[in-house]
């Protein structure tokens, strides 16, 4: 068994574990690696607005967005979800991942430009990116062999580590919560610079994709998952959309993800704005939803180990004040972090 946190990540704790070091849990899952040179990662969103049918300036800046992945500095990995928002609203959302900061800032002045800037009209566009470090973000899989999302361009995977299936893993697998309580500070700001809106967050703002991929499944575990679970995490999911604010949940976002050709596949995510790791772990462990979802895997899991065909898995960051960057142009006023904002200035 391993620790969660590599050997290269390890301090002097000021702060303890939630569980004793003989802890050993009921099911095994694995955290991504990163080679030791890797210091910070960029996760960037790039999303998409617009109601009814899709207006032509949507395929265009898909199209146009994907080139520029593919291009010169462009991410190690990329993927590609939607949904329906609270307001009626679809949202294509393009997720792109880096593991080297200067290649991601010399690839993102010209795009963008071409997604924010005053050339982008008739749709809602939106860019909200994190580049933590290492230190401040976490992953889990409850099974090895399909890394999702930051994974993707990880070293690979670590054997089975010990902190998790407790309420409190997730802390205990983010390196900083060796010597630091991550506590929020500050307030969402609006910044107002011509048509784009800007929002300066604050201190350990918290991002959470928690991801189900149910295409392995057979019949059994399928219908239990459909039948069963999935109705229970859309609750959820539709409780953090639509009531999250009182909860310190500023945005949450119940996405299907879309294959190479743009039609939805078998695996699904929640990606979600927190105020902090705090208010994130109290949903978690309180919100009957997911204690209930919880507590159905957690049975599932033990009892099927390797059989278990549902792959689940999340990454969790908390980002320092520098680590953020949130854009918003000609959207509805609930999106993203704008929902977040009280005080507003201007450039
Ligand atoms: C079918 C969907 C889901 C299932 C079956 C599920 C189940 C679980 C399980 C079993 C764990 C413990 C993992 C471990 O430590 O071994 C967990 C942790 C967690 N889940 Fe979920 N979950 C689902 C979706 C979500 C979603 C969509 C979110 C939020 C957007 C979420 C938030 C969390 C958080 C924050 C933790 C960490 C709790 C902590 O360590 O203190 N989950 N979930």
């Amino acid at each position: 068994m391993e620790s969660a946190i590599p050997p290269h990540l390890k301090t002097d704790r000021s702060r303890h574990r939630r569980v004793p070091d003989d802890y050993s849990p009921p099911y095994p899952s694995f955290v991504a690696r990163h080679k030791p040179t890797v210091t910070r990662v960029v996760m960037a969103y790039f999303g998409l607005q617009y109601r009814g049918e899709p207006p032509a300036a949507v395929a265009s800046a898909l199209g146009e967005i994907a080139r520029r992945f593919t291009g010169a500095n462009g991410p190690s990995h990329w993927d590609r979800a939607q949904y329906v928002d609270q307001a009626g609203f679809s949202n294509v959302v393009s997720v792109a991942y880096w593991d080297d900061v200067a290649k991601f800032d010399a690839w993102f002045g010209p795009a963008r430009e071409a997604w924010t800037g005053d050339g982008a009209t008739g749709i809602g566009r939106y860019i909200e990116v994190l580049r933590p470090s290492v230190a401040r973000y976490e992953t889990l899989f409850s099974s090895l062999g399909r890394a999702e999302g930051v994974a993707v361009i990880a070293d690979g995977m670590s054997g089975a580590v010990q902190e998790h299936a407790y309420w409190g893993g997730m802390r205990d697998r983010i390196a900083l919560s060796q010597t630091d309580e991550m506590a929020p500070g500050g307030k969402p700001a609006l910044v107002r610079d011509g048509g784009r809106l800007r929002v300066n967050a604050h201190a350990n703002l918290c991002l959470i994709r928690s991801g189900q991929d149910w295409s392995d499944t057979d019949a059994a575990e399928r219908k239990l998952y459909l039948e069963e679970v999935e109705p229970v995490l859309r609750e959820g999911m539709e409780f953090l959309r639509d009531e999250g604010l009182g909860i310190g949940c500023y945005a949450n976002r119940y996405m299907r993800v879309l294959g190479a050709d743009g039609t939805p596949t078998e695996k699904s995510y929640g990606q979600s704005w927190w105020k902090s790791l705090a208010a994130l772990e109290r949903w978690a462990e309180s919100h009957p939803t997911h204690v209930k979802i919880f507590g159905a895997a957690m049975k599932y899991l033990s009892t099927l180990g390797p059989a278990a065909k549902l792959r689940l898995y999340h990454e969790v960051t908390v980002a320092a004040a520098d680590e953020q960057f949130f854009e918003y142009r000609d959207c509805h006023p609930a999106t993203g972090m704008l929902a977040g904002v009280e005080a507003v200035a201007a450039v």
